[in-house]
């Protein structure tokens, strides 16, 4: 499934949601990021980690016309067993306006095959150079949400936005950041008209680890942002196999597709 997670306005915790996601998703993944601001991932999780590879990198060899041959060299480990992958973003946001956005939406919408997912950090909707068209391409595409009057208000222009934008995009849902304040999932839902997917609580700790690279600690696996993103991953995963299962024959064995996924090349 190839999954676009954006926001209406502010920080509600896209990126911190997405690697809490990614980190936690029962198969693999890539996670792309997509913010015309910039990679956070590298400088945040990675605590300052210089990467060659990247987005930027990917652009440029799609210029030279070998893009989806590239990709696989583009990404990083985010996790020891090469489950949970990274596509680095824009060190320099500036390049964003030469990104062509149609053109990697298709390459990274090749790469989920029932195997793999992707997951793409957008950022934020109305950002200059946002990625209309990898909205387009997504199966889903995730508004993610605070839950207090003005951030839920904020979310509802933003989903009425998307469905009168020019182009399709794909089946709209919410993923809330901090439930409960004041609102819940019930009454978010009806608030923006979509389904809400799921709830990742406030978690200070954890998600310092993940977005500024605090030190992990030995119960950053059971805190209870990861333990939450273990189970909205795996409704994502199960909703896309329902989904798909209307839609689709029965998928061929995994065996096959799976070697090419998790190919050597991948550093
Ligand atoms: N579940 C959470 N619990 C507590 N703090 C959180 C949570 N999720 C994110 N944060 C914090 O909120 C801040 C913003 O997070 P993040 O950078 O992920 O937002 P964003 O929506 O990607 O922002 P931007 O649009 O600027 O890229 C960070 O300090 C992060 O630690
Ligand atoms: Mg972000």
């Amino acid at each position: 499934m190839f999954i676009a997670l954006c926001s209406a306005k502010g920080a509600p915790g896209v990126t911190t949601s997405g690697l809490a996601l990614a980190l936690s998703w029962p198969q693999p993944v890539v996670l792309a990021e997509l913010d015309p601001a910039g990679g956070d991932v590298l400088a945040g999780y990675g605590r300052g980690e210089v990467s060659a590879v990247g987005l930027a990198d990917l652009e440029l060899a799609a210029r030279r016309g070998g893009m989806a041959r590239q990709l696989d060299a583009q990404l990083l480990l985010l996790d020891a067993e090469g489950q949970a992958r990274l596509l680095p973003g824009l060190a320099d946001p500036a390049s964003a306006r030469h990104v062509d956005w149609d053109r990697l939406a298709a390459v990274l919408a090749s790469i989920e095959d029932g195997a793999v997912d992707v997951l793409a950090d957008c950022g934020r909707l109305r950002a200059e150079h946002f990625p209309a068209a990898v909205l387009h391409r997504a199966a889903a595409v995730v508004v993610v949400t605070g839950s207090t009057l003005r951030a839920v208000r904020a979310a509802a222009h933003a989903i009425a936005e998307l469905r009168e934008g020019d182009g399709r995009p794909g089946t709209l849902a919410t993923l809330v950041v901090g439930p409960g304040e004041p609102y819940g999932e019930r009454e978010i839902s009806e608030a923006l008209g979509v389904p809400v997917i799921g709830s990742l609580p406030r978690d200070g700790k954890a998600a310092a680890v993940l977005s500024d690279g605090a030190p992990a600690g030995r119960l950053f696996a059971q805190s209870v942002l990861l333990r939450a993103a273990r189970t909205v991953a795996s409704r994502f995963v199960e909703s896309a196999a329902a989904h798909e299962s209307r839609l689709t024959p029965p998928p061929t064995p995994l065996s096959a597709s799976a070697t090419a996924v998790g190919g050597s090349g991948v550093r």
